[in-house]
């Protein structure tokens, strides 16, 4: 009896622990493995296609498209993740349900895209844009023809949002949109324009809620535009206007955001259709030993979308040069900057 009764209820207590401890390690992701399937910390795929990124203190907020299955098609959903280390993402919930925006809009095939939001100091909103397009009725535009980006606001991060208005920047026809903050906090709209073809590079109004004035226009049959300003170069991404099928991405560089603009390279071996992703975003992460730069793209699954995967993967960057190493899982340290394959030995890729 007394064999049984004393010894039995600490070991039982420290499995207890163990299994627990275990199960929270078993969680925790220390790496990101571009195109694989991404788990939140709820188990499933991260749904934000098309995303946007936006550090705010030591989080890090992640919107984007959702696309899971189940969803109620009289709305359109943008989800909100957060993160510390940009490796495990929390769901924090949808911050946008919306439903058709405009009357104008046919019922079926209206399409919310590439959701971006912006916190602005001043009136304490988080603003969001958002790609709105679809058919339009009474007219042949085809389902890309309303080409207008939405905007909606909220006292918190993760919303949820209210939304405001749709317009077309600068008067233009806009689809696929991309942020940009630069390092003195202004923030900036970039948006595909046609039938010019190219990005324009809006800055803002103060309060965020409207795009004031056009910084620059770089003509070039691209979209999915990204920017990063690395080391007193500004480095724009873009892809070709390929829809859902990816194609070879390419950069320009600039020494002023607005311009000029240098031609455009590839930013990857071409036959890889830039590892078959589209450019969404560039992040800089500024560490206490080190920056990285960010490559993230989309890998489009058309037909599943709610399967569809994200490459992120770190840049060669520097010198006005800017390339994606063929992606392999990697391991970001959120405090240094520094980053490593996870299955090398040695620590970075030499520089350019
Ligand atoms: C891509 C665009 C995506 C989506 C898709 C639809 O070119 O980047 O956001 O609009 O076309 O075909």
């Amino acid at each position: 009896m007394l064999f049984r009764t004393i010894p039995l209820k600490p070991i039982t207590l420290i499995i207890c622990n163990i299994l627990f401890l275990s199960a929270s390690f078993a969680q925790k992701r220390n790496m990101i493995d571009p195109g694989s399937v991404w788990p939140d910390d709820q188990g499933n795929h991260i749904q934000a296609h098309g995303g946007g990124i936006i550090k705010q203190g030591n989080t890090w907020y992640w919107y984007g498209e959702e696309r899971r299955r189940g969803l109620d098609t009289n709305y359109r959903f943008v989800s909100c993740y957060s993160s510390k280390d940009l490796m495990n993402w929390k769901f924090r919930g949808d911050a946008l349900k919306l439903s058709k925006p405009d009357t104008a809009l046919f019922d079926r095939g209206w399409v919310l895209e590439r959701p971006k939001v912006y916190y602005n100091k001043k009136t304490r909103k988080y603003v969001m844009y958002m790609h709105l397009d679809g058919r339009v009725k009474g007219t042949n535009s085809g389902g890309y023809g309303y080409a207008r980006v939405g905007v909606a606001v909220s006292d918190k991060a993760t919303g949820p949002f209210t939304y405001v208005r749709s317009f077309r920047p600068l008067e233009k026809e806009s689809r696929d949109i991309g942020q940009f903050i630069d390092d003195d906090g202004s923030a900036y709209l970039i948006f595909e324009s046609r039938p010019t073809k190219g990005f324009y590079i809006a800055k803002l109004s103060d309060d965020y809620l409207d795009v004031k004035e056009e910084t620059s226009f770089i003509q070039a049959p691209l979209e999915g535009g990204a920017i990063v300003h690395y080391k007193g170069l500004y480095y724009v991404v873009g892809s070709a206007l390929t829809g859902w099928r990816p194609n070879p991405n390419k950069y320009a560089i600039a020494t002023s955001l607005s311009g000029p603009w240098s031609d455009f390279k590839d930013i990857a071996p071409v036959e890889t259709n830039t590892y078959n992703s589209q450019s969404t975003m560039l992040i800089k992460v500024e560490g206490k030993k080190s920056t990285t730069v960010i490559f993230l793209g989309d890998q489009w699954k058309p037909s599943t979308q709610w399967d569809s995967r994200y490459l992120w993967a770190p840049t060669q960057i520097g010198d006005g040069k800017l390339w994606v190493p063929e992606p392999k899982p990697w391991r970001l340290n959120i405090k240094t900057g520094e980053w490593v394959y996870i299955n090398d030995t040695d620590s970075k890729i030499p520089q350019h």
